[in-house]
């Protein structure tokens, strides 16, 4: 088979193959432009032929950090948000054992790994902050911005604890940081205290950023081969290096979604079917979600995880809205098999199935979901990889950041930056009164007067003319 293969049959009538050909010479077009480097957001495609330009030394230098912070940690907190820390945890949760940080020390080959500076929860870095009390940590903050709140305010909390625990020097032993090579808090930091860090390239972003530095030293450190997964993504880009659309799935999946939502297939739905791959929907999802979502268009990425959400969102994806087109990904080898075994009483009825692996139902329970969303009109689109390595992940990965570029150039959209993320963070500064936004938190003031009035002039109960608030019957 091809390293990764996608069918789109179950696509049918909703989706004709040769629909997808239409678009033959406009790929053609997106494909020169993109490999020419003369479209809108060029300045961004370093992530294209980064597999295999990535400098040897630099990986020898990310092992070489890796192993240290093996022997000296058992804990290992990586501080990010968003395409600074998804890439990293998808790959580290699909690739490790599940429960690996509640093994024992004698059955892990790495350190307990942490996630912390992707929300604002104060519980969250509280109970951080109390588990890495007892037990030897290092941390790696990433940000190519070096300005994001959410990892500034962790990385204050957790070098505070770090300093405390181990003098400033020990604590400059295990605080690496990821960031942009001029600019930002994060850089003037290091060059300040000397820690050791790496390099974000300028012209790779956040959610493209997965193989460079941001994850890969994250994910040496979990103990998952680098060299494995660069070879994966670097075969796929010598395998998506090629306009011809017959020869290049990436390319047919890009345009298969687009022509789904010009059909009113506004929501794609990724499923999978093994829970650790649950941080690889949410790292597609960003990667898909702000890339796309711009000029009021563009696909809404949903996830899903099978067969555990059949019990929870299997009746709407069934018989709801009709905005949905499903993307499953499909492990053709499970990382580990049970068999059902024979049981004398058979209460459970579940003798007919002995013999069989679990991993042979689960197999069935995606055949059986993929038709019967089919029947009930929502088009599948199967792509299958051989099993989960790191070669086949980064195989992956390589095809969801090309696949969705193209559909970017597809809707007209520069699918590069993120302007719109931009709005919440100005809002959220002017509200807590960061200096340099006086005027933005005037007038957010004044818009949350108005609406508020807006909200309680009039009295919704229809029996009165009062004022809302003054009304003894005020139905809500
Ligand atoms: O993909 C992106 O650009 C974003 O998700 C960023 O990665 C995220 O906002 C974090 O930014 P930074 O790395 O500058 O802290």
């Amino acid at each position: 088979m091809n390293n990764i293969e996608v069918d789109f049959s179950k696509c049918y009538p909703y989706l004709k193959s040769e629909e997808i050909l239409i678009f033959d010479n406009m790929t053609r077009e997106i494909h020169n432009m993109m490999h020419n480097k003369n479209c809108i957001g060029s300045e961004y495609l370093g992530w294209l032929n980064l597999p295999s330009e990535f400098p040897k030394d630099e990986i020898k230098r990310i092992k070489n950090v890796a192993v240290n912070i093996k022997k000296h940690s058992d804990a290992f907190i990586i501080v990010g948000i968003g395409g600074s820390y998804l890439g990293a945890r998808a790959v580290i949760e699909g690739l490790t054992h599940t429960f690996h940080n509640s093994l024992p020390k004698s059955e892990r080959t790495a350190p307990k790994i942490y996630f912390a500076g992707n929300n604002i929860s104060s519980t969250y870095l509280s109970e951080i902050l109390d588990m890495v009390e007892h037990i030897d940590f290092s941390i790696n903050v990433i940000s190519k911005s070096g300005t994001t709140t959410e990892p500034a305010i962790a990385f204050r909390f957790l070098k505070d604890v770090l300093e405390k625990k181990y003098g400033k020097d020990g604590a400059r032993e295990r605080i690496f940081i990821t960031t942009d090579k001029n600019k930002g808090a994060m850089r003037k930091l290091c060059d300040e205290e000397g820690y050791e860090n790496f390099v974000i390239p300028d012209d790779i972003g956040g959610r493209y950023s997965v193989l460079t530095s941001v994850g890969l030293l994250p994910i040496a450190v979990a103990g998952i081969d680098i060299e494995e997964l660069l070879k994966g993504a670097e075969d796929a880009s010598v395998e998506y290096n090629n306009y011809n659309l017959e020869e290049n799935s990436c390319y047919r999946y890009a345009i298969a979604r687009h022509l789904l939502y010009m059909k009113g297939k506004f929501i794609e739905i990724m499923a999978t079917y093994e829970p650790c791959m649950n941080y690889f929907g949410e790292w597609w999802k960003q990667l898909f979600g702000e890339s796309l979502g711009k000029n009021h268009t563009g696909i809404f990425p949903a996830t899903v995880n099978f067969s555990t959400d059949l019990h929870s969102m299997g009746q709407y994806i069934q018989e709801g809205l009709r905005i949905f087109f499903e993307t499953t990904i499909n492990i053709k080898e499970t990382k580990r098999e049970l068999v059902i075994f024979n049981d004398e009483k058979n209460i459970d009825e579940l003798n007919f199935l002995e013999g069989k692996t679990i991993d042979y139902i689960n197999k069935r329970a995606m055949e059986g979901t993929e038709l019967a969303h089919n029947q009930g009109e929502v088009p599948n689109i199967t792509i299958t990889i051989p099993n989960l390595s790191p070669y086949y992940v980064g195989y992956m990965i390589y095809f969801f950041e090309k696949a969705c570029s193209v559909c970017g150039y597809l809707i007209g959209v520069n699918p590069f930056d993120q302007q719109g993320v931009e709005n919440y963070k100005s809002n959220m500064f002017a509200l807590l009164g960061k200096p340099g936004y006086e005027d933005k938190k005037i007038e957010l003031e004044m818009k949350l007067e108005e609406m508020n009035n807006e909200n309680f002039s009039r009295c919704r109960c229809m029996s009165c003319k009062t004022n809302h608030r003054e009304c003894s019957k005020r139905i809500w």
